[in-house]
C-alpha cells in the first residue's frame, strides 16, 4: 500500500468513527512560544484537551506535518527522520480508551492489513510515587483484541532485563516510556501540563532480519523498545487524564485521548522493509540522488548508504521547512532550516555531486506531496537556490581547508594518544570554519567525528561568545564614528560611500584611504586622504561611475570571514585597529569591497541618484567631501 492510501485510509476511516478532519497545521507553531516547531499533532489541540470547545465537535482526525529538531542527529540509520507525518485522532472528554483501541487495532490490521501477529504493544506499568495505577484496562482491551485475531497475547514484564518470551506482546514501562505529556515524564512536567499513561504499537520485521545481531546491542536481550531496528514504533495512545499541579499529578475533569501514528513508519511495515527510505515517501529523492551521483543504494550502515538517507531526509525536511516559511538563516528557526540543507550539500558533495542540487529536490519532494499539501512552489524554490548557492561559495573551499587542519593535526605529535597523535580541531579553528565558510557547528563537529578527530565545543563556544562581543562593538563604534543613525535614508548614503570610495580609488589612485565619515539623513561627508584638490572632471568622473553601478542594481552581498580572509580579498578597511579578528565584508558586485560593520541596504537600485555637491581640503593632505542622493 503507498502512502498517500495509507494517510487516505486512515482519515477515511476516523471520518467513519465521528471524526471531524482538520487539515495539517504549519511546521511554526501558531500562538506557541515555547517550541519552534510542530513536532506532535496535538501540539493545535492543546487548548481543547483543556476543554475548550472546538468548533468542529469533540472528535477530530488529521495528518499532521511535524519537524523533531532533536532528532537531526539520529538521522542516517534506517528509521530516524526530522521531519515526517503524524495521523492523528483526538478525543475531547469523548471517546477513550476502548474506543481508541478497537479503531486503531481494526485500522492498522484490517485497513492497512498489518499481520496482528506481528505486532507488540507497550502498557503504563504504574507510579506508585505519583499515585497513578497500572493501567490494567488498556491491558485487557488489548488481550481481546489480539484475541478476537486469534493470536494470544501474554503479559510480560521487566522486559529489558529478560527479553522476550514466547506469545508475550504486551509489555510494561514506568513513565520514563510509558507516559506521554509534552515535557515528558510527571516530574518534569509544568503547572497546568496534561500527560497521561500511554500504550505504543510496535511491528515486527522479524528475528530472521538478525538485525539485533548485527546491531550493537548483540549480546544483549532483545524487546519492544530495543534500539536494533527490529521493532518499529509505529503508533502512540496516549489517554490524557492527568494534569500537573502544586501538589503533584491529579486526575483531570476530562478523558481526552491523543493518538499519534508516524506515516512514515507505518508504510514501512506494510512493505515490509525495516527502512523507511524505501518506502514512496523517500525512494523518489533516493532514486534521483542514484542518478546524480551514479551510485547505488543498498540499505547498508555504510557512509555511502547513510549520507543517501541524510540527504533524503534533509532535503525532504528543508523544502518542508521553507514551504512552511522557515527561511535558513543563523538565528532559531532559520538555523534548522540552514543546518539540514548545507548538511544535505556536504553529503551530496561526498557522493559526488557537484551540480545544483535543492532544486531538482524540491520538485520531487512537491511531486512526493502532490495532492496532500499546498505548497508556495516557487518561492520555496527560490529559497533553497539561495541558501545552496550561498553556500556553494565556500562549500569546496571550507572542506578543503577542513582537511588540511585535521591533516596537520594528524602530522603533529602531541602527547601521546593510542596512535601516538593528539587530534583535535581547536575552538579557534572550528570557528574560523562556521565564520568564514559557513560550515554549522553541528557539521564540523561530525566531520570530526567521522575523521576520528575531537572536536573541541568548549572552545568553539568561547569563540563564538567573543565574536559576538566584537561585532556588538563593532557596530556600536560604527554608529558613533560614522552614521548618525540606521534609518533608511542613512543607510541608503552609507552605500553611497562605499561605491563612492571605490570609485575615488579607481579615478585617483589606491592611495586613497577614507579618514573618517559622517553621515546622516540629509548627506554623507567624506574624508580621504589625497594630497591634491580633487579637480571637477575627476569629481564627475567619481559621480557616473556611482551612477552607472546604481543603474546596474546590484545586491550587496554580506559576509564574515577573518581580518587575514578580508585582506586577501583585498577588502579596504579604513580602520583597521578597530577591528578584531572577525570581520563583516560587504561586498557590491565586482566594484566595492570593504570591511564594515553596516548597515547597508539590499541593492544598489535603491539609491536613486548620487551627487557630489561640495569637495574640499580638511587638514593637510585631506580631502573632504560631500555629497547627497535624490
Ligand atoms: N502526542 C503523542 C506523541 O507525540 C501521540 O500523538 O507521541
Amino acid at each position: 500500500m503507498n502512502s498517500k492510501e495509507i494517510r487516505e485510509k486512515f482519515l477515511r476511516y476516523l471520518e467513519k468513527q465521528g471524526c471531524k478532519i482538520v487539515p495539517s497545521g504549519s511546521l511554526v507553531p501558531e500562538n506557541d512560544p515555547t517550541t519552534l516547531f510542530t513536532s506532535a499533532g496535538m501540539q493545535q489541540m492543546v487548548p481543547y484537551l483543556l476543554g475548550e470547545k472546538h468548533p468542529l465537535g469533540t472528535r477530530i482526525a488529521n495528518s499532521q506535518k511535524c519537524f523533531r529538531a532533536k532528532d537531526i542527529k539520529e538521522v542516517g540509520d534506517l528509521r530516524h527522520n526530522t521531519f515526517f507525518e503524524m495521523l492523528g485522532d483526538w478525543s475531547f472528554n469523548d471517546f477513550f480508551k476502548q474506543e481508541q483501541l478497537i479503531w486503531i487495532f481494526e485500522f492498522l490490521t484490517k485497513e492497512v492489513g498489518l499481520d496482528p501477529k506481528r505486532l507488540f504493544v507497550t502498557v503504563f506499568r504504574g507510579s506508585p510515587e505519583n499515585n497513578i495505577p497500572k493501567d490494567t484496562e488498556t491491558a485487557d482491551i488489548w488481550k481481546s483484541l489480539f484475541k478476537s485475531a486469534g493470536v494470544e497475547a501474554k503479559d510480560a514484564d521487566f522486559s529489558e532485563k529478560n527479553g522476550m518470551g514466547k506469545d508475550e506482546k504486551i509489555f510494561y514501562y514506568d513513565d520514563n516510556k510509558n507516559w506521554w505529556s509534552r515535557s515528558g515524564s510527571p516530574e518534569n512536567m509544568p503547572i497546568g501540563e496534561l500527560g497521561g499513561p500511554d500504550s505504543e504499537i510496535f511491528w515486527d520485521f522479524g528475528a530472521d532480519l538478525k538485525m539485533h545481531e548485527n546491531s550493537s546491542w548483540k549480546g544483549q536481550p532483545c524487546h519492544v523498545n530495543c534500539d536494533c531496528g527490529r521493532f518499529f514504533e509505529i503508533g502512540n495512545n496516549v489517554f490524557m487524564q492527568y494534569i500537573k499541579e502544586k501538589d503533584g499529578i491529579k486526575t483531570f475533569s476530562k478523558k481526552n485521548v491523543d493518538f499519534g501514528g508516524g506515516l512514515e513508519r507505518i508504510a514501512a511495515a506494510s512493505i515490509d522493509s525495516p527502512d523507511v527510505f524505501k518506502t514512496d515517501l523517500f525512494l523518489p529523492i533516493i532514486n534521483q540522488v542514484e542518478k546524480m551521483s551514479g551510485k547505488r543504494y543498498n540499505s547498508s550502515a555504510s557512509e555511502e548508504d547513510k549520507a543517501f538517507r541524510v540527504i533524503a531526509d534533509h532535503a525532504r525536511a528543508a523544502v518542508l521547512l521553507v514551504a512552511d516559511g522557515v527561511f535558513p538563516s543563523n538565528k532559531e528557526r532559520g538555523y534548522f532550516a540552514r543546518r539540514v540543507i548545507r548538511r544535505a550539500l556536504v553529503k551530496a558533495q561526498k557522493l559526488g555531486i557537484n551540480d545544483n542540487f535543492m532544486a531538482p529536490m524540491a520538485e520531487i519532494v512537491f511531486e512526493i506531496f502532490e495532492g496532500v499539501y499546498v505548497f508556495p512552489k516557487e518561492k520555496a524554490a527560490e529559497e533553497l537556490e539561495k541558501e545552496e548557492t550561498k553556500f556553494r561559495k565556500t562549500l569546496v573551499e571550507g572542506l578543503k581547508k577542513f582537511n588540511e587542519l585535521i591533516l596537520r593535526e594528524k602530522e603533529k605529535s602531541g602527547i601521546i594518544k593510542e596512535d601516538g597523535f593528539v587530534k583535535i580541531l581547536k575552538g579557534v579553528e572550528s570557528f574560523y570554519l562556521y565564520q568564514s565558510f559557513g560550515f554549522p557547528k553541528e557539521l564540523i563537529q561530525e566531520l570530526c567525528e567521522e575523521n576520528g578527530i575531537e572536536f573541541d565545543e568548549k572552545g568553539f563556544n568561547e569563540e563564538f561568545l567573543k565574536h559576538q562581543e566584537l561585532s556588538r562593538t563593532a557596530s556600536a563604534g560604527m554608529f558613533k564614528g560614522g552614521l548618525a543613525d540606521a534609518g533608511e535614508q542613512t543607510t541608503r548614503l552609507h552605500t553611497a560611500a562605499h561605491l563612492m570610495l571605490a570609485a575615488l580609488r579607481q579615478v585617483l589612485g589606491s592611495h586613497v584611504m577614507q579618514k573618517g565619515s559622517n553621515i546622516t539623513a540629509e548627506r554623507l561627508r567624506f574624508d580621504v586622504a589625497h594630497s591634491q584638490k580633487i579637480t571637477a572632471e575627476e569629481l564627475q568622473k567619481v559621480e557616473d561611475l556611482v551612477n552607472e553601478q546604481i543603474s546596474k542594481k546590484i545586491a550587496i552581498e554580506e559576509s564574515e570571514m577573518s581580518l587575514e580572509e578580508a585582506k586577501k580579498q583585498n577588502a579596504t578597511g579604513a580602520f583597521e585597529n578597530k577591528y578584531g579578528d572577525r570581520v563583516k565584508v560587504y561586498t557590491i558586485g565586482n566594484f566595492s569591497k570593504e570591511i564594515c560593520g553596516g548597515p547597508h541596504i539590499k541593492n544598489t537600485g535603491e539609491l536613486g541618484k548620487f551627487k557630489i555637491i561640495k569637495e574640499e581640503s580638511s587638514s593637510s593632505g585631506v580631502r573632504r567631501i560631500k555629497a547627497v542622493l535624490s
